[in-house]
This record gives structure tokens, sequence and C-alpha cells, in this order.
């Protein structure tokens, strides 16, 4: 993932990173990779992986790779909560873990600023030996999702800047994640977000003190009224909500986020064509009647966030760098400086 975010930085666009747990979401996101011709991240969370159980998560990557040989396609453990599951992660062939140290192995309880330090410059150690990419996180989100996160709303663990730098400079990660009032989840905030809820102004003091660190916006689903109301026309109860709006995430890419966390849209796009078919033919009871529309559904969405952040168009930007490279370039530099 480094080398995908170092690429990203040197072009001034954004790398889209979506959620996976099973077959036709990787499908939906390789076929919007090749007809945008993007890079892509694939990520896992803690649920994920013990939804579809790690091997055929990772064979399916495997034949993703195989399939799509002309994308530079990065698998990313999202949220790890322990070093024990990011070295999992690591040890299973992901070229990507975020240690997410902001919250305690419960993920819910909000740690303290030594505690993070800690586990992540283990895991950086262990990762950086094997070429493999770390993202960390400073602040925390808001809402909870699949039990993971500190709850509130997205304004109760904004992230400090200088506390941004210090962790940065005593752990070595590749990446930080970081909060200014987001939150995961369908429900981020109450009205279309301003800078008093959506803190972009603590993004971009962030990035001045932190120019060569590779910042990530998570809960950065947009949450489109048009996708609650498929949901809603069709037998769905989705309750009035707003997202994080795609030009405020491309003020962030002009600001130093390489990584863009969406998760939401996507579901929200599989519900509601699955809802239509179900509704619309009763008759059905084919799962590839409303899995198919379900996976295109998805896909519309990914190749538009996927323009919308500017990689499209940037596919053959590399030549890949082996783990085993990219340990050693790490091995060149101090974890620390
Ligand atoms: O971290 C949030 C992502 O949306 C993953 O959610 O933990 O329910 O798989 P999940
Ligand atoms: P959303 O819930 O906004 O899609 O966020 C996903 C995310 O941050 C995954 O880590
Ligand atoms: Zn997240």
């Amino acid at each position: 993932m480094r080398q995908v975010l170092d690429a990203a930085a040197k072009g001034g666009y954004g790398v889209g990173a979506f959620n996976v747990n099973n077959m036709e979401q990787i499908q939906a996101i390789m076929e919007a990779a090749r007809e945008t011709q993007s890079p892509v991240i694939v990520q896992a969370s803690r649920g994920a992986r013990s939804y579809s159980q790690d091997n055929f998560l990772y064979h399916l990557m495997m034949a993703a790779t195989e399939l799509y040989p002309e994308i530079p396609t990065v698998l990313h453990q999202d949220h790890g909560n322990s070093p024990a599951t990011c070295k999992s992660a690591i040890d299973m062939g992901f070229t990507s873990v975020m240690m997410d140290g902001s919250l305690m192995e419960d993920g819910k309880t909000p740690a303290s600023f030594e505690y993070n330090v800690n586990v992540t410059r283990q895991v950086v150690e262990w990762a950086h030996a094997k070429g493999v990419t770390v993202e960390g996180e400073i602040g925390c989100l808001g809402g909870v999702e699949d039990g993971h996160g500190a709850g509130g709303d997205g304004l109760s663990h904004v992230t400090d800047p200088e506390e941004a730098e210090r962790f940065v400079k005593a752990t070595g990660v590749d990446a930080l994640a970081i909060a200014i009032g987001t939150s995961h989840g369908a429900y981020k905030f109450n009205r279309k977000p301003d800078a008093e809820v959506l803190k972009m102004d603590v993004l971009i003091e962030i990035h001045r003190r932190l120019p060569k660190t590779h910042l990530v916006m998570h809960g950065s689903s947009s949450v489109p009224k048009q996708l609650q109301d498929v949901i809603n026309q069709y037998g769905g109860k989705l309750k009035p909500t707003w997202g994080v709006p795609v030009e405020e995430i491309q003020l962030g890419i002009k600001n130093g986020v390489r990584k863009i966390n969406v998760d939401t849209d996507n579901r929200l796009a599989i519900t509601g064509a699955i809802r239509k078919v179900l509704l619309e033919k009763p008759e059905e009871f084919d799962p590839r009647s409303y899995m198919k529309p379900a996976r295109d559904a998805m896909k519309k969405v990914v190749a538009e966030r996927m323009r919308q952040f500017g990689q499209a168009g940037h596919a053959s930007d590399y030549k890949a760098i082996p783990l085993k490279e990219m340990a050693a370039r790490y091995a060149g530099e101090t974890v620390g400086v």
C-alpha cells in the first residue's frame, strides 16, 4: 500500500479503500477498477475476516489478482484491534495493516497516547520487516460498527494536531487515520455538515505539520440521498441522514488525504438493489437474480468514487515492488525519526 499511496501523493490524487466480506463485493471493486483503470485498496475488518473465514477471503483475493493482473491491488486489514490481529493478517498475506491503537483491544474504550504508540510501534516493526505497510490512528471516530468504535458523535475525540505529529515521529507509520468529526455507518450528521461538525481545518493543520504523512479519512461514505431513497422506496426504514460530501473529501485530497475509507455507501447500494428485486419480483428465488443487480449497484458507486477521488486512469503508473524489496527499503529507514 505504501507504493500506492506514494504514487497518489506524487500524482495529487486519493485512493478509495473499500470494505469487502464476500465474492460479489470483491468482484464489484475489481470491475470498477478495470472500467476506470484504477489502483485499488480492498480492505477487510475483523468482522469481515470472521464472516468470510480468512482462507476464503485470501483465495478470493488471489483470484482477483489472477483475473485482473493489470490492476495494482492492496489487501488491507481494516481496524486491527491488537498487534495479534495485525500479525495474523501479515502472516496470511495482507500487504497492509491498520493498527487501531486509538481504542483498547475491546474496540470500544479510548486508549492512552502511550498505549497507542506502544502497540503501533510494535506492529510497525513486524510489518516493515516483511515489507508490509502500516496505518495508525490518532483520535477516535464516533459511532459503533460491528462492535467497533468509541460511540458518541464524531466530535468527542477529534485529533489533536500536536499529538498527531508526536505519534508519527514515535511510531514510523506510513499512513495516519485522523478523527475530524466523522463516524462509521449511515448516521454521521443530522444536516449537511459544515465547519462546525466536520473539522477540515484540523485536517489542514495536521497536513501542515506532517506534509509527508499519508492521511486517511475514515467514515467517508457520502450517504447519498438517492441511495437512501431506493432502500426506503422498497420497504426499508432509514431515517434521514447526511454523510461526508464528496467536495469535502476532494478538499482533503488537496491537503494530504491519500486513502479514503468507504463501506456504508456500498452497503446501501447493495441493499437497495436487493430490496428492489425482492419487492418487484416476489416470485424470484434464485440468489443470482438479486446478487447480480446488487453487485452492479456496488460497482457503480465504486467507479464513481474512483473518478471523484482522482485515482481513475492511474492503474498503469506502477511497476509493483515485491514485498522483499519493500522490506529492504524500510530497513534503510530509521523508525522514530
Ligand atoms: O470499520 C468500519 C467498516 O465499515 C467495517 O465494518 O466491522 O461491520 O465489518 P464491520
Ligand atoms: P463508512 O461507514 O463511512 O463507509 O466508513 C468506513 C470506514 O471507515 C471503514 O474503516
Ligand atoms: Zn474506519
